[in-house]
């Protein structure tokens, strides 16, 4: 059997050492129903609420709007649904799960505009200045773009918003977002981000919104009153326990080192002649990209590089492996002669093993495309 090169990170990562230890000892030792009146019960809530305090110190909030959902999908729908808005803005790049329940506000008569971005991936501010000058209620834009990896300094895009339109809220879907230099530093003028655990080596089926606390919520799920009533359900302590542990790792480890090992990989790919790699900057996830290449479509190049070991997407995994054309590329405009794959990596790949990948990635091409 081939060895696995697994290069599909932004669908998902596996998870991190600390995580998985953190999961099984939290399932062991904390079993019980957080919300349980006796002692184990107490216990466990209490360790909810240090993993809550954990989260909320090293991404710089307050604890008490550090709010744990199932999944980012379920953090930005939360979000759009929690009040009636008359006028949202979103990027044109955003993923899905901002993306859909925006179209289905729209039918619903909210004024929905989208923000026009450039080549390189990144909302075109001046647009965003342009709609500004009538008021919003909200104003959503990912840190970092899942197909491309495209992202520029949010602290940024968010000052501007206040600055143009101080009582707008900001939202930023940081899906792909965790890193020590993705990450905003200065959240004051943040209001709102989305963060989904399976993408920073945590267990999959659960994310966090984190929102100024005193925010009223229309919750999505009701019932026992979990997350002081804005997201009910069984508090999971043992995935929580487990995202916070892949959190951590996440900003400790995908710092410069990981990122020169991805520049390296991005290298080697730009020597395969007439490659282009779009999305690849330092401010945005410098872990993932999107690459162009002539003479090859991208979903017979993906399927050549599967029966060498190597898995790739087509681009978003939720938008059926490619198989539609991408919203993203067509709002970059990049070319649409090219064979476009997405290649995304984890830092617990070493050098030796993104070397082995991008030479068999060269031999493919010079296989399938070259002849
Ligand atoms: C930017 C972004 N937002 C949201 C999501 C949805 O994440 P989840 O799988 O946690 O629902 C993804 C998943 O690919 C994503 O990349």
């Amino acid at each position: 059997m081939n060895q696995l090169y697994y290069l599909d990170n932004a669908a998902s990562t596996p998870l991190c050492p600390k995580a998985r230890d953190t999961l099984f000892a939290l399932h062991d030792e904390h079993y019980a129903n957080p919300s349980s009146g006796h002692s184990a019960g107490r216990e466990a809530r209490g360790m909810v609420e240090v993993f809550r305090e954990r989260a909320a110190r090293i991404l710089g909030w307050d604890p008490g709007g550090v709010i744990f959902t199932s999944c980012a999908t379920e953090s930005n729908n939360l979000l759009l649904k929690a009040r009636p808005y008359q006028r949202i803005i979103i990027g044109s790049t955003e993923h899905g799960s901002i993306y859909m329940p925006s179209m289905r506000l729209q039918q619903a008569g909210v004024t929905v505009d989208t923000i026009r971005v450039g080549k390189d991936g990144l909302i075109d501010l001046e647009h965003l200045g342009e709609l500004l000058r009538e008021p919003a209620d909200l104003v959503s834009v990912m840190a970092a773009n899942n197909e491309t990896g495209a992202g520029r300094s949010i602290c940024g895009v968010a000052r501007l918003v206040k600055e143009w339109q101080p009582g707008t809220l900001f939202h930023t879907d940081a899906a792909q977002a965790v890193s020590p230099h993705t990450w905003p530093v200065d959240t004051k003028d943040i209001d709102f981000i989305t963060l989904s655990s399976h993408k920073f080596h945590g267990p999959k089926g659960v994310g966090m919104l984190l929102a100024p606390p005193e925010f009223q919520f229309l919750p999505l799920l009701e019932g026992g009153g979990q997350e002081e009533g804005r997201r009910s359900g069984t508090t999971p302590l043992p995935i929580i326990g487990s995202m916070v542990a892949g959190l951590e790792e996440s900003m400790a480890n995908r710092g410069d080192d990981f990122n020169k090992r991805c520049n390296m990989f991005w290298d080697r790919l730009r020597e395969i002649p007439s490659v282009e790699i779009s999305g690849v900057r330092d401010e945005g996830a410098y872990w993932i990209a999107n690459a162009g290449f002539s003479g090859i479509r991208g979903d017979a190049l993906a399927r050549a590089l599967e029966s060498r070991g190597v898995m790739v997407s087509m681009g978003s995994a939720c938008s059926g492996q490619g198989k539609k054309k991408s919203r993203v590329l067509d709002a970059m405009k990049v070319d649409g002669k090219k064979g476009h794959i997405r290649i995304s990596l984890n830092y617990l790949q070493t050098t030796e093993h993104l070397s082995a990948a991008a030479d068999i990635i060269h031999d493919v091409y010079k296989t399938y495309a070259l002849g």
